[in-house]
Order: structure tokens, then C-alpha cells, then sequence
């Protein structure tokens, strides 16, 4: 059977917190080791730029994620592991797929909506602030992934709009031109857990509630300790479905674990206690990738030198397929 390819994308808008590795990045390295995979995974950094306007941010941002990914395990040797804005011919693409994405379709885009949501609730323009690149992020996000071909795309929820629009503008290129793309499926997967935050709520950095994967042990046991939690005592029982501490600890521990640290909560764990034991747990996890990120973080031209790699082996299938593309539509050589 043909391996089945999968590919998804990272914005560098921010540093890797614990919602992000068992959200995203745990799973993707796991499911990057079966046989039957082909994986693409990528820098959207071209993506930061709609939300960032601060260059140091993005190139940080940039650097901090690769080293985690490169420190959890990713074998690049296997995955293709590359930064968008290496592979010159996804922009290229983006235009060509501008000209086959309807305007009406990006109006209905959720997060150009909200943003024009928020200016007419401000009394504003309904487009003040809003930039083409907002506009016309779902056509980018297109690119990423007609251009490889990829038939399975793990995303969040949010993101599965954008999947359908990629699949809707590829069908219409297909149709005006030549069967040149393969039609993308969001994958979202009910058995990685959204991960809560120090308030409870959903852990994202637009939020400003995350727990950094890869801050020192220090820091991860304070971050630990700031989680909400209630006034119950030691000794009184306390509900581990409506526990941020217990949601977190059951991304980490094994079923066993599980049941144990469920009948603790129900025993009337002191919340120090349990927050101690999250600490340990989350720790013995990550401690040994923290080493190799720290060690990836000083040595940046290492970092480099793999996303260059990933490029140059990027760039095998996004040449060839941008040529298919210019010959579908007619640009490019004339004989
Ligand atoms: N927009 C995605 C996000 O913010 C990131 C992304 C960019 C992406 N290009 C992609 C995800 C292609 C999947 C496929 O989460």
C-alpha cells in the first residue's frame, strides 16, 4: 500500500508549552515512527507574520520550536522537517491559488469574521487593522498543503475550516485546470486531550495561561503551583473531572496511574500534594528532552544546518510540482 502522507504546520508566534506537546507534537512524532506514514512537518513562519510584527519574537519563536521537536525525538532522517519560508515555490503556489480561491469563500473564514466581529462591536471600520495577510491566510495554508500532496492533516478544531477551504480551492484548480493536486482531510483526533490551563481554561498563549514545556525545573514546578484549583482542605474529597491539576496529570500517567491519582482526589489529596506529584511526573517525562534542547539552544547552527536538509528535501517535490503547476496554467516557457 502506498504510505499515506501527512503534514501539518506550526506558527512561530510562540514558545512550546505543555498544550502544544500533548496536543501536537507528542502525537505527531509518535505517529511519524509507523511505516505507513510519510510525514511533513513544518515552520509557518510565514504564517507568524500575520500575527507579528515583532522580529525577534518570530526568529525566537522559530528557533525554540525546532529544538523541541528536534529533542523530543523527531528522526528527520524519516520525516521531512522544514521552514516554509525555505521552500520558495509555496508562495509561488499561493498566488496561483489566489487566483482560483473565491472571495465569498475567504469572507466566511472564522478568524477574518471575528476580527471584523470585534471592529463592529468597537463601532470601527468592519476592516480596520485587518491586513491582506489575515484575509488571505486560508489561501497560504492552502499551499502548505496542495503542494505536498498530503491526504491526512492533523489539526485542531479551528483549524478544520481552513482544511476544507484548501480541499475546496484545490478541487477548483483540478476542475479550471489539470488533475494536479490531491484533496486534503482534516484528521482531528479524539483521543489526544485538549490540555487545560493555569485557569482552567483551554492552554494557549492568546490566553496567557500556559505551562512552558521546556522552562527549567524550577519554573515548571512554579507554573505547576499556579494552577486554579479550589479551597477544599486536605482531607475532604475533591472532584478530579472538575480538576485542571487531574485533567493534566491524565495526559501524562498511564491508565494505572490514572485510577491511582482518581482514587487519591477522591481520598481528599492535599492539592500541594497532587500538585507535587504532577510536578514529578511531568518531569520524568520531559526531563531528559529538556538536556537536549538546552544543549540544541547553544548550538544553533546545528539547528540550522537540519532545517536546511529538510529543505533541500522539501524542495524534490515542491519544484517539480510548481513546474506542473506553471505548465496547467500556462506561464512559464513557451516551448
Ligand atoms: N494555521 C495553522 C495554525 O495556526 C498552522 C498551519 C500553517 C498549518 N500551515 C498549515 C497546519 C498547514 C496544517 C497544515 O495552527
Amino acid at each position: 500500500m502506498a504510505k499515506q502522507r501527512v503534514l501539518t504546520g506550526i506558527t512561530t508566534t510562540g514558545t512550546p508549552h505543555l498544550g502544544n506537546y500533548v496536543g501536537a507534537i507528542r502525537p505527531s512524532i509518535a505517529a511519524s515512527r509507523s511505516d505507513s506514514v510519510e510525514s511533513f512537518f513544518f515552520l509557518a513562519d510565514y504564517h507568524a507574520l500575520i500575527k507579528a510584527q515583532d522580529p525577534e519574537l518570530v526568529r525566537r519563536s522559530s528557533k525554540e520550536i525546532a529544538a523541541t521537536w528536534l529533542a523530543l525525538g523527531l528522526d528527520t532522517d524519516r520525516a521531512l522537517f522544514y521552514r516554509q519560508s525555505d521552500i520558495p515555490e509555496i508562495t509561488q503556489l499561493t498566488w496561483v491559488l489566489c487566483c482560483n480561491a473565491a472571495k465569498g469563500l475567504m469572507n466566511r473564514a472564522h478568524a477574518y469574521k471575528a476580527a471584523v466581529q470585534a471592529n463592529e462591536e468597537a463601532g470601527e471600520d468592519p476592516d480596520f487593522a485587518v491586513t491582506m495577510g489575515l484575509f488571505s491566510y486560508p489561501v497560504l495554508m492552502a499551499a502548505d498543503i496542495l503542494m505536498f500532496n498530503a491526504q491526512r492533516i492533523p489539526v485542531g478544531r479551528d483549524q478544520i475550516q481552513h482544511v476544507e477551504m484548501a480541499r475546496d480551492i484545490g478541487q477548483r484548480f483540478n476542475h479550471n485546470f489539470a488533475e494536479v493536486f490531491v484533496l486534503p482531510e482534516a484528521e482531528v483526533s479524539d483521543d489526544v486531550a485538549v490540555l487545560q490551563g493555569l485557569d482552567g481554561r483551554k492552554m494557549s498563549k492568546s490566553y496567557n495561561n500556559t505551562i512552558p514545556l521546556f522552562s527549567g525545573e524550577k519554573q515548571l514546578r512554579k507554573a505547576i503551583n499556579k494552577i486554579k484549583t479550589n479551597l477544599l482542605e486536605p482531607g475532604e474529597p475533591k472532584d478530579p473531572d472538575d480538576s485542571t491539576v487531574f485533567q493534566i496529570w491524565a495526559a501524562f500517567a498511564d491508565d494505572a496511574e490514572t485510577a491511582r491519582m482518581r482514587a487519591e482526589f477522591e481520598n481528599g489529596i492535599a492539592w500541594g500534594e497532587a500538585k507535587k506529584q504532577l510536578f514529578e511526573l511531568i518531569n520524568a517525562e520531559i526531563g531528559e528532552a529538556r538536556e537536549r534542547y538546552n544543549e540544541l539552544m547553544d548550538d544553533p547552527a546545528h539547528i540550522e544546518s537540519v532545517l536546511r536538509k529538510g529543505a533541500e528535501r522539501a524542495r524534490e517535490y515542491s519544484v517539480p510540482l510548481m513546474a506542473k503547476v506553471r505548465e496547467a496554467v500556462g506561464i512559464g516557457a513557451i516551448c
